[in-house]
């Protein structure tokens, strides 16, 4: 990643893979739900990059490797791909690029959609780390349908923030009425 200049917002990635969205069969929209739900959590002034790739895992590590090497998202998510069928592979993707897996994400998602689906045990979700020594990546996969992308969200996103400063990224603030960023304290 090259160093982002001191001033320029912080980047985030969002990515849609999803076949038919990719050829304009149908509107993405897993994309927009994502946008829509960190532009109104998050407080910082950010910028968004957006792509849509096929369910191709190459075209996923290129995307998710353009946003975090060349374009410098500090965080990507990824919505899609996540399930069980013959084309879902995301989670193979993002292990391919990350050089560290973050397990807890993927199981705290998939408690808090089984509170709402039988169907979120088909879920894969996982995030990971592109790590890079002017600030890596944090990236996260979640499910296509809008309503489960807020779901999952509200069940990681607290997390988020201090993920990324750990890993060398810039402060994002969020709105406390919509999710309450936590830091622990740090030992004296
Ligand atoms: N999570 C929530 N909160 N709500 C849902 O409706 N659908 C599940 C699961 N997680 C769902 C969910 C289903 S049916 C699948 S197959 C997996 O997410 C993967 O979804 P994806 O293929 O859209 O990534």
């Amino acid at each position: 990643m090259n160093p982002t200049p001191s001033n320029a917002p912080p980047k985030i990635g969002v990515l849609t893979v999803s076949d038919r969205a990719s050829r304009g069969e149908y509107e993405d929209r897993g994309g927009p739900a994502a946008i829509n739900y960190l532009e109104t959590t998050i407080t910082t002034e950010v910028e968004f990059c957006k792509r849509i790739v096929p369910d191709v895992q190459s075209e996923i590590e290129s995307a998710v490797i353009d946003m975090t090497d060349h374009q410098q998202c500090s965080l990507v998510v990824i919505t899609g791909g996540t399930g069980p069928a013959i084309r879902d592979v995301t989670p193979e993707a993002l292990e391919a690029v990350c050089d560290k897996m973050l397990p807890g994400f993927g199981e705290a998602m998939r408690a808090v959609s089984l509170l709402q689906v039988p169907t979120a045990i088909l879920s894969r979700q996982t995030a990971g780390i592109r790590s890079d020594p002017d600030g890596g990546s944090l990236i996260i996969t979640l499910p296509g349908s809008p309503k489960a992308i807020a779901e999952c969200l509200d069940g990681v996103l607290a997390a988020v923030p201090y993920c990324i400063e750990l890993i060398g990224g810039p402060i994002l603030e969020t709105d406390p009425a919509r999710v309450v960023a936590f830091r622990p304290k740090k030992k004296k």
